[in-house]
Protein backbone atom coordinates (compact mmCIF):
# COMPACT_ATOMS: atom_id res chain seq x y z
CA UNK A 1 0.00 0.00 0.00
CA UNK A 2 1.25 3.35 -0.60
CA UNK A 3 1.98 5.96 2.02
CA UNK A 4 -1.16 7.67 0.73
CA UNK A 5 -3.36 4.90 0.94
CA UNK A 6 -2.15 3.89 4.33
CA UNK A 7 -2.75 7.42 5.09
CA UNK A 8 -6.15 7.72 4.06
CA UNK A 9 -6.85 4.04 5.26
CA UNK A 10 -5.88 4.52 8.72
CA UNK A 11 -8.21 7.93 8.51
CA UNK A 12 -11.02 5.34 7.44
CA UNK A 13 -10.67 2.53 9.66
CA UNK A 14 -10.96 5.35 12.51
CA UNK A 15 -14.39 7.05 11.02
CA UNK A 16 -15.64 3.32 10.45
CA UNK A 17 -14.64 2.05 14.09
CA UNK A 18 -16.74 5.17 15.64
CA UNK A 19 -19.72 4.03 13.54
CA UNK A 20 -19.51 0.81 14.86
CA UNK A 21 -19.42 1.32 18.68
CA UNK A 22 -22.37 3.89 17.93
CA UNK A 23 -24.49 1.38 16.57
CA UNK A 24 -23.12 -1.11 19.22
CA UNK A 25 -23.80 -2.21 23.10
CA UNK A 26 -20.39 -1.50 24.75
CA UNK A 27 -20.12 -4.02 27.94
CA UNK A 28 -16.47 -4.60 28.58
CA UNK A 29 -15.86 -4.44 31.83
CA UNK A 30 -12.45 -2.46 31.69
CA UNK A 31 -13.79 0.55 29.29
CA UNK A 32 -15.67 3.82 29.22
CA UNK A 33 -17.10 6.95 27.44
CA UNK A 34 -15.47 9.90 28.23
CA UNK A 35 -16.83 13.42 27.91
CA UNK A 36 -16.47 15.97 25.32
CA UNK A 37 -14.00 17.73 27.55
CA UNK A 38 -11.72 14.62 27.96
CA UNK A 39 -11.40 14.10 24.07
CA UNK A 40 -10.63 17.87 23.80
CA UNK A 41 -7.25 17.69 26.41
CA UNK A 42 -6.24 14.49 24.76
CA UNK A 43 -6.40 16.18 21.13
CA UNK A 44 -4.82 19.45 22.80
CA UNK A 45 -0.85 20.25 22.54
CA UNK A 46 -0.09 19.16 26.13
CA UNK A 47 0.56 15.51 24.31
CA UNK A 48 3.41 16.74 22.36
CA UNK A 49 5.02 18.37 25.73
CA UNK A 50 7.38 16.96 28.38
CA UNK A 51 7.47 17.69 31.71
CA UNK A 52 9.46 14.88 33.44
CA UNK A 53 9.49 15.47 37.16
CA UNK A 54 7.37 16.95 39.36
CA UNK A 55 5.14 20.61 38.96
CA UNK A 56 7.45 23.34 40.12
CA UNK A 57 10.04 20.77 39.77
CA UNK A 58 10.68 20.13 36.22
CA UNK A 59 13.52 19.13 33.98
CA UNK A 60 11.81 21.07 30.99
CA UNK A 61 11.01 24.48 30.48
CA UNK A 62 7.33 25.04 29.04
CA UNK A 63 5.30 24.05 31.70
CA UNK A 64 3.86 27.14 33.56
CA UNK A 65 0.57 25.79 32.20
CA UNK A 66 1.79 22.31 32.78
CA UNK A 67 2.38 22.53 36.24
CA UNK A 68 -1.22 23.70 37.34
CA UNK A 69 -2.96 21.72 35.26
CA UNK A 70 -1.06 18.66 37.01
CA UNK A 71 -1.49 20.27 40.02
CA UNK A 72 -5.20 20.72 40.11
CA UNK A 73 -5.12 16.99 39.26
CA UNK A 74 -3.35 15.86 41.96
CA UNK A 75 -5.81 17.95 44.39
CA UNK A 76 -8.68 16.73 42.63
CA UNK A 77 -7.26 13.07 42.99
CA UNK A 78 -7.00 13.77 46.79
CA UNK A 79 -10.09 15.14 47.11
CA UNK A 80 -12.12 12.40 45.09
CA UNK A 81 -10.22 9.62 46.58
CA UNK A 82 -9.98 11.64 50.25
CA UNK A 83 -6.35 10.87 50.54
CA UNK A 84 -3.62 12.83 51.50
CA UNK A 85 -1.30 12.43 49.04
CA UNK A 86 -1.86 11.86 44.96
CA UNK A 87 0.24 10.88 41.67
CA UNK A 88 -1.67 11.35 38.82
CA UNK A 89 1.63 10.71 36.36
CA UNK A 90 1.46 7.01 36.20
CA UNK A 91 0.68 5.76 32.11
CA UNK A 92 -1.56 3.46 32.92
CA UNK A 93 -2.77 1.06 35.66
CA UNK A 94 -0.12 -1.40 35.07
CA UNK A 95 2.77 1.44 35.33
CA UNK A 96 1.30 2.29 38.65
CA UNK A 97 1.45 -1.15 39.83
CA UNK A 98 5.00 -1.12 38.93
CA UNK A 99 5.85 2.27 40.52
CA UNK A 100 4.82 0.54 43.70
CA UNK A 101 6.42 -2.54 43.60
CA UNK A 102 9.57 -0.89 43.22
CA UNK A 103 8.84 1.63 46.00
CA UNK A 104 8.07 -1.15 48.05
CA UNK A 105 9.83 -4.08 47.88
CA UNK A 106 13.16 -5.66 45.87
CA UNK A 107 13.31 -8.72 43.41
CA UNK A 108 13.54 -11.47 44.72
CA UNK A 109 10.68 -10.91 47.11
CA UNK A 110 7.17 -12.30 47.59
CA UNK A 111 3.65 -10.70 47.03
CA UNK A 112 0.20 -12.14 47.79
CA UNK A 113 -2.42 -11.12 45.41
CA UNK A 114 -5.27 -13.07 43.78
CA UNK A 115 -4.86 -15.63 40.67
CA UNK A 116 -6.39 -14.65 37.13
CA UNK A 117 -9.07 -17.43 37.89
CA UNK A 118 -9.99 -15.72 41.18
CA UNK A 119 -9.98 -12.48 39.12
CA UNK A 120 -6.04 -11.23 39.56
CA UNK A 121 -4.86 -9.28 37.05
CA UNK A 122 -1.18 -10.23 34.68
CA UNK A 123 0.16 -7.31 36.74
CA UNK A 124 -0.16 -9.38 39.78
CA UNK A 125 1.24 -12.26 37.91
CA UNK A 126 4.01 -14.88 37.91
CA UNK A 127 7.47 -14.58 35.92
CA UNK A 128 6.06 -17.83 34.29
CA UNK A 129 2.81 -16.67 33.04
CA UNK A 130 4.60 -13.62 31.96
CA UNK A 131 2.93 -11.40 34.40
CA UNK A 132 4.45 -7.93 35.17
CA UNK A 133 5.25 -8.52 39.02
CA UNK A 134 7.30 -11.68 38.16
CA UNK A 135 8.87 -10.66 35.02
CA UNK A 136 9.69 -6.79 35.21
CA UNK A 137 10.50 -6.27 39.25
CA UNK A 138 11.41 -10.15 39.74
CA UNK A 139 8.99 -11.01 42.64
CA UNK A 140 7.86 -14.35 43.83
CA UNK A 141 3.89 -14.67 43.29
CA UNK A 142 1.80 -16.68 45.95
CA UNK A 143 -2.11 -16.22 45.70
CA UNK A 144 -4.51 -15.43 48.16
CA UNK A 145 -6.95 -18.54 49.19
CA UNK A 146 -10.42 -17.60 47.17
CA UNK A 147 -13.84 -18.45 48.36
CA UNK A 148 -15.65 -19.48 45.06
CA UNK A 149 -19.40 -18.88 46.92
CA UNK A 150 -18.50 -16.20 48.34
CA UNK A 151 -16.54 -14.71 45.24
CA UNK A 152 -13.63 -12.91 47.30
CA UNK A 153 -10.39 -13.28 49.46
CA UNK A 154 -11.00 -16.13 52.12
CA UNK A 155 -9.87 -14.30 55.40
CA UNK A 156 -8.88 -16.68 57.40
CA UNK A 157 -7.31 -18.92 55.15
CA UNK A 158 -5.35 -15.97 54.16
CA UNK A 159 -3.61 -15.51 57.92
CA UNK A 160 -2.87 -18.94 57.59
CA UNK A 161 -1.09 -19.13 54.23
CA UNK A 162 0.83 -16.09 55.65
CA UNK A 163 1.81 -17.57 58.76
CA UNK A 164 2.60 -20.47 57.24
CA UNK A 165 4.96 -18.21 54.51
CA UNK A 166 6.89 -16.55 57.60
CA UNK A 167 7.76 -20.02 59.32
CA UNK A 168 8.95 -21.26 55.82
CA UNK A 169 11.38 -17.69 55.27
CA UNK A 170 8.96 -16.21 52.57
CA UNK A 171 7.12 -13.58 54.35
CA UNK A 172 5.71 -11.46 51.48
CA UNK A 173 6.66 -7.98 51.16
CA UNK A 174 3.66 -6.40 49.87
CA UNK A 175 -0.16 -7.58 49.57
CA UNK A 176 -2.02 -6.55 46.66
CA UNK A 177 -5.68 -6.35 46.62
CA UNK A 178 -8.26 -5.50 43.77
CA UNK A 179 -8.51 -7.42 40.82
CA UNK A 180 -10.23 -7.57 37.26
CA UNK A 181 -13.17 -9.82 37.49
CA UNK A 182 -14.44 -8.13 40.71
CA UNK A 183 -17.89 -8.41 42.15
CA UNK A 184 -17.57 -7.57 45.87
CA UNK A 185 -15.25 -5.69 48.01
CA UNK A 186 -11.79 -7.44 49.21
CA UNK A 187 -11.31 -7.84 53.22
CA UNK A 188 -8.92 -4.94 53.42
CA UNK A 189 -10.79 -3.88 56.90
CA UNK A 190 -10.54 -7.95 57.90
CA UNK A 191 -6.96 -8.34 56.82
CA UNK A 192 -4.95 -5.00 56.90
CA UNK A 193 -4.44 -4.78 60.68
CA UNK A 194 -2.62 -8.63 60.42
CA UNK A 195 -0.69 -7.47 57.03
CA UNK A 196 0.92 -4.54 58.84
CA UNK A 197 1.82 -6.86 62.00
CA UNK A 198 3.52 -8.65 59.82
CA UNK A 199 5.57 -5.80 58.11
CA UNK A 200 3.43 -6.10 55.24
CA UNK A 201 2.57 -3.25 52.87
CA UNK A 202 -0.85 -3.22 51.85
CA UNK A 203 -1.94 -1.94 48.22
CA UNK A 204 -5.21 -2.05 46.41
CA UNK A 205 -5.72 -1.51 43.12
CA UNK A 206 -8.45 0.04 42.41
CA UNK A 207 -8.45 -0.19 38.49
CA UNK A 208 -11.86 -1.33 38.03
CA UNK A 209 -13.60 -0.13 40.79
CA UNK A 210 -12.33 3.59 40.90
CA UNK A 211 -15.42 5.45 39.98
CA UNK A 212 -17.33 3.59 42.25
CA UNK A 213 -14.92 4.28 45.29
CA UNK A 214 -14.72 7.92 43.67
CA UNK A 215 -18.84 7.77 44.01
CA UNK A 216 -18.65 6.61 47.63
CA UNK A 217 -20.58 2.89 46.39
CA UNK A 218 -17.95 0.79 47.25
CA UNK A 219 -15.48 -0.38 49.81
CA UNK A 220 -12.80 3.02 50.66
CA UNK A 221 -9.30 0.82 50.68
CA UNK A 222 -7.88 4.02 52.59
CA UNK A 223 -9.71 4.12 55.53
CA UNK A 224 -10.12 0.36 55.56
CA UNK A 225 -6.14 0.23 56.23
CA UNK A 226 -4.63 0.14 52.54
CA UNK A 227 -1.68 2.26 52.21
CA UNK A 228 -2.10 2.97 48.52
CA UNK A 229 -4.45 2.26 45.81
CA UNK A 230 -3.45 2.49 42.17
CA UNK A 231 -5.73 2.66 39.19
CA UNK A 232 -6.49 3.19 36.14
CA UNK A 233 -8.24 6.41 34.75
CA UNK A 234 -10.36 4.96 32.69
CA UNK A 235 -12.53 2.13 33.52
CA UNK A 236 -15.57 3.35 36.33
CA UNK A 237 -13.99 6.09 36.45
CA UNK A 238 -14.37 7.75 33.17
CA UNK A 239 -10.81 9.33 32.09
CA UNK A 240 -8.42 9.14 29.38
CA UNK A 241 -6.07 6.05 29.29
CA UNK A 242 -3.82 6.44 32.54
CA UNK A 243 -3.29 5.54 35.84
CA UNK A 244 -3.34 7.26 39.50
CA UNK A 245 -1.70 6.51 42.44
CA UNK A 246 -3.40 7.79 45.79
CA UNK A 247 -1.50 7.19 49.24
CA UNK A 248 -0.37 8.75 52.90
CA UNK A 249 1.93 11.58 52.91
CA UNK A 250 4.20 9.09 54.59
CA UNK A 251 4.89 7.25 51.33
CA UNK A 252 4.58 10.17 49.58
CA UNK A 253 8.31 10.42 48.56
CA UNK A 254 8.93 6.92 47.34
CA UNK A 255 6.03 6.98 45.40
CA UNK A 256 7.34 10.03 43.39
CA UNK A 257 10.44 8.69 42.55
CA UNK A 258 9.07 4.84 41.52
CA UNK A 259 7.41 7.37 39.31
CA UNK A 260 10.30 9.34 37.84
CA UNK A 261 12.80 8.55 37.24
CA UNK A 262 11.71 5.00 38.15
CA UNK A 263 9.29 3.68 35.88
CA UNK A 264 8.13 7.18 33.54
CA UNK A 265 10.07 9.30 31.70
CA UNK A 266 7.02 11.13 29.20
CA UNK A 267 4.15 11.16 31.39
CA UNK A 268 1.52 12.10 28.73
CA UNK A 269 0.29 15.49 29.81
CA UNK A 270 -2.59 15.63 27.61
CA UNK A 271 -3.88 12.55 29.77
CA UNK A 272 -3.18 14.47 32.95
CA UNK A 273 -5.48 17.41 31.80
CA UNK A 274 -8.31 14.71 31.01
CA UNK A 275 -7.24 12.67 33.92
CA UNK A 276 -8.60 16.24 35.88
CA UNK A 277 -11.53 16.98 33.78
CA UNK A 278 -12.37 13.17 34.25
CA UNK A 279 -11.72 14.10 38.31
CA UNK A 280 -14.02 17.25 38.04
CA UNK A 281 -16.90 15.04 36.55
CA UNK A 282 -16.56 12.77 39.06
CA UNK A 283 -16.83 15.08 42.15
CA UNK A 284 -20.29 16.22 40.29
CA UNK A 285 -21.66 13.19 39.13
CA UNK A 286 -19.72 10.49 40.41
CA UNK A 287 -22.17 9.70 43.30
CA UNK A 288 -25.02 9.00 40.76
CA UNK A 289 -23.26 7.21 38.10
CA UNK A 290 -21.83 4.75 40.61
CA UNK A 291 -25.17 4.07 42.08
CA UNK A 292 -26.83 3.75 38.78
CA UNK A 293 -24.05 1.17 37.47
CA UNK A 294 -24.27 -1.07 40.19
CA UNK A 295 -27.94 -1.07 40.00
CA UNK A 296 -27.93 -1.86 35.73
CA UNK A 297 -25.47 -4.79 36.92
CA UNK A 298 -27.52 -6.24 39.40
CA UNK A 299 -30.52 -5.93 36.99
CA UNK A 300 -28.53 -7.17 33.79
CA UNK A 301 -27.84 -9.95 36.43
CA UNK A 302 -31.41 -10.68 37.04
CA UNK A 303 -32.90 -10.58 33.48
CA UNK A 304 -29.78 -12.60 32.41
CA UNK A 305 -31.06 -15.79 35.14
CA UNK A 306 -34.73 -15.46 34.07
CA UNK A 307 -33.15 -15.92 30.55
CA UNK A 308 -31.60 -19.25 31.92
CA UNK A 309 -28.39 -17.98 32.31
CA UNK A 310 -25.77 -19.16 35.36
CA UNK A 311 -24.49 -15.84 36.73
CA UNK A 312 -21.79 -16.30 39.71
CA UNK A 313 -22.19 -14.74 43.00
CA UNK A 314 -25.43 -15.65 43.28
CA UNK A 315 -25.45 -16.23 46.81
CA UNK A 316 -25.08 -12.65 47.50
CA UNK A 317 -26.97 -11.14 44.60
CA UNK A 318 -24.91 -11.42 41.84
CA UNK A 319 -22.86 -8.24 42.23
CA UNK A 320 -22.19 -4.62 44.12
CA UNK A 321 -19.71 -3.47 41.03
CA UNK A 322 -20.49 -2.64 37.62
CA UNK A 323 -19.55 -6.31 36.55
CA UNK A 324 -21.02 -9.65 36.82
CA UNK A 325 -19.86 -12.77 35.62
CA UNK A 326 -21.47 -15.26 33.37
CA UNK A 327 -21.00 -18.73 33.22
CA UNK A 328 -22.10 -19.54 29.61
CA UNK A 329 -20.92 -23.12 29.53
CA UNK A 330 -24.59 -24.54 28.93
CA UNK A 331 -24.40 -22.73 25.77
CA UNK A 332 -21.00 -23.45 24.37
CA UNK A 333 -17.48 -21.36 25.53
CA UNK A 334 -16.49 -18.17 26.19
CA UNK A 335 -14.57 -17.73 23.25
CA UNK A 336 -17.57 -18.71 20.46
CA UNK A 337 -19.61 -16.43 22.33
CA UNK A 338 -17.71 -13.51 22.57
CA UNK A 339 -17.51 -13.43 18.60
CA UNK A 340 -21.33 -14.69 17.86
CA UNK A 341 -21.95 -11.26 20.21
CA UNK A 342 -19.50 -9.35 18.87
CA UNK A 343 -21.00 -10.60 15.35
CA UNK A 344 -24.26 -8.91 16.46
CA UNK A 345 -22.72 -5.54 17.47
CA UNK A 346 -22.51 -6.79 21.70
CA UNK A 347 -19.30 -6.22 22.57
CA UNK A 348 -18.41 -8.13 25.95
CA UNK A 349 -15.31 -10.19 26.59
CA UNK A 350 -14.67 -13.48 27.89
CA UNK A 351 -13.50 -14.17 30.90
CA UNK A 352 -11.51 -17.18 33.06
CA UNK A 353 -13.73 -18.16 35.82
CA UNK A 354 -12.73 -19.59 39.36
CA UNK A 355 -12.00 -23.41 38.73
CA UNK A 356 -11.04 -22.91 35.02
CA UNK A 357 -7.46 -24.39 34.83
CA UNK A 358 -7.67 -27.10 37.37
CA UNK A 359 -10.78 -28.49 34.77
CA UNK A 360 -8.57 -27.92 31.92
CA UNK A 361 -9.79 -24.93 29.99
CA UNK A 362 -7.94 -22.13 28.83
CA UNK A 363 -8.03 -18.26 27.91
CA UNK A 364 -9.35 -18.58 24.65
CA UNK A 365 -12.23 -21.08 25.61
CA UNK A 366 -13.19 -20.36 29.18
CA UNK A 367 -16.99 -21.21 30.85
CA UNK A 368 -17.74 -17.62 31.37
CA UNK A 369 -18.30 -13.99 29.70
CA UNK A 370 -17.68 -10.85 32.06
CA UNK A 371 -20.01 -7.85 31.42
CA UNK A 372 -19.57 -4.51 32.87
CA UNK A 373 -21.92 -1.73 33.20
CA UNK A 374 -20.13 1.15 32.93
CA UNK A 375 -20.18 2.61 29.59
CA UNK A 376 -24.28 2.02 28.85
CA UNK A 377 -24.68 3.40 31.83
CA UNK A 378 -22.99 6.72 30.95
CA UNK A 379 -24.63 6.31 27.98
CA UNK A 380 -27.87 6.92 30.00
CA UNK A 381 -29.12 3.58 30.30
CA UNK A 382 -31.40 2.66 33.43
CA UNK A 383 -32.88 -0.83 34.67
CA UNK A 384 -35.32 -0.72 31.59
CA UNK A 385 -32.61 -1.01 29.09
CA UNK A 386 -30.63 -3.58 30.82
CA UNK A 387 -33.57 -5.82 30.34
CA UNK A 388 -33.75 -5.40 26.69
CA UNK A 389 -29.85 -6.03 26.72
CA UNK A 390 -30.43 -9.16 28.36
CA UNK A 391 -32.95 -10.23 26.18
CA UNK A 392 -30.28 -9.28 23.01
CA UNK A 393 -27.87 -11.61 24.18
CA UNK A 394 -30.62 -14.35 25.02
CA UNK A 395 -31.62 -14.23 21.55
CA UNK A 396 -27.61 -14.75 20.53
CA UNK A 397 -26.65 -17.17 22.55
CA UNK A 398 -29.48 -19.29 23.75
CA UNK A 399 -31.97 -18.84 20.46
CA UNK A 400 -29.24 -19.07 18.30
CA UNK A 401 -30.55 -16.20 15.82
CA UNK A 402 -28.45 -15.02 12.99
CA UNK A 403 -26.35 -12.08 15.02
CA UNK A 404 -26.60 -10.05 11.81
CA UNK A 405 -30.41 -9.86 12.33
CA UNK A 406 -29.75 -8.91 15.82
CA UNK A 407 -27.72 -6.25 14.92
CA UNK A 408 -30.29 -4.99 13.22
CA UNK A 409 -32.96 -4.32 16.13
CA UNK A 410 -29.55 -3.28 18.73
CA UNK A 411 -28.65 -0.33 15.80
CA UNK A 412 -32.36 0.90 16.31
CA UNK A 413 -31.75 0.80 20.11
CA UNK A 414 -28.85 2.36 20.17
CA UNK A 415 -30.45 5.28 18.41
CA UNK A 416 -31.79 6.28 21.77
CA UNK A 417 -28.01 6.17 23.32
CA UNK A 418 -25.71 8.52 21.62
CA UNK A 419 -24.79 10.93 24.04
CA UNK A 420 -22.80 10.94 27.33
CA UNK A 421 -24.54 11.77 30.67
CA UNK A 422 -22.90 12.67 34.47
CA UNK A 423 -21.40 15.43 31.90
CA UNK A 424 -21.06 19.02 32.29
CA UNK A 425 -21.09 19.28 28.57
CA UNK A 426 -23.31 16.57 26.28
CA UNK A 427 -23.35 18.38 22.82
CA UNK A 428 -21.02 16.11 21.09
CA UNK A 429 -22.49 12.86 20.27
CA UNK A 430 -20.69 10.14 22.60
CA UNK A 431 -19.00 8.40 19.31
CA UNK A 432 -18.91 11.16 17.14
CA UNK A 433 -15.62 11.65 15.15
CA UNK A 434 -14.05 14.78 14.81
CA UNK A 435 -12.01 15.20 11.69
CA UNK A 436 -9.29 17.49 12.21
CA UNK A 437 -8.03 17.16 8.16
CA UNK A 438 -8.82 19.43 6.31
CA UNK A 439 -7.72 18.28 3.18
CA UNK A 440 -7.98 14.61 2.96
CA UNK A 441 -7.31 13.35 -0.66
C1 LIG B 1 -6.91 -5.05 38.27
C2 LIG B 1 -6.21 -4.40 37.14
N1 LIG B 1 -5.04 -3.80 37.37
C3 LIG B 1 -4.36 -3.19 36.38
C4 LIG B 1 -4.87 -3.17 35.11
C5 LIG B 1 -4.07 -2.52 34.04
O1 LIG B 1 -4.51 -1.30 33.75
P1 LIG B 1 -3.98 -0.49 32.48
O2 LIG B 1 -4.60 -1.13 31.30
O3 LIG B 1 -4.44 0.88 32.79
O4 LIG B 1 -2.50 -0.62 32.47
C6 LIG B 1 -6.08 -3.76 34.81
C7 LIG B 1 -6.60 -3.71 33.44
O5 LIG B 1 -7.61 -4.19 33.08
C8 LIG B 1 -6.78 -4.40 35.86
O6 LIG B 1 -7.93 -5.01 35.63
Amino acid sequence: MSAQSSYNKVLDLLKQHHKWFNESIPLIASENIPSAAVREAIVSDFGNRYAEGWPGERVYAGCIYIDEVELICNDLAKQVFKSEFADCRATSGVVANLAIYSAFSNPGDYMIAASIPSGGHISHGKKEHFGTAGLVHGLNIEHFPFSKEEMTIDVDATKKKIQEMILEGRSPKIAMFGGSLFLFPHPVKELSEFMHENNIYVNYDAAHVAGLIAGGEFQQPLSEGADSMTMSSHKTLWGPQGGIIVSYQKHAELIKKAIFPGNTSSHHLHHVAGKAIALAESLEFGKDYAIQVIKNAKKLAESLVERGFGILGEKRGYTQSHQIAVDVSKFGDGGTIEKDLEKGNIILNRQLLPGDIKAGKNYLHPSGVRIGTSEVTRLGMKESEMIEIAEFIKRIVVNKEDPLIVSKDIIEFKKGYQKVHYAFDNELGAYEYISLVKNKN
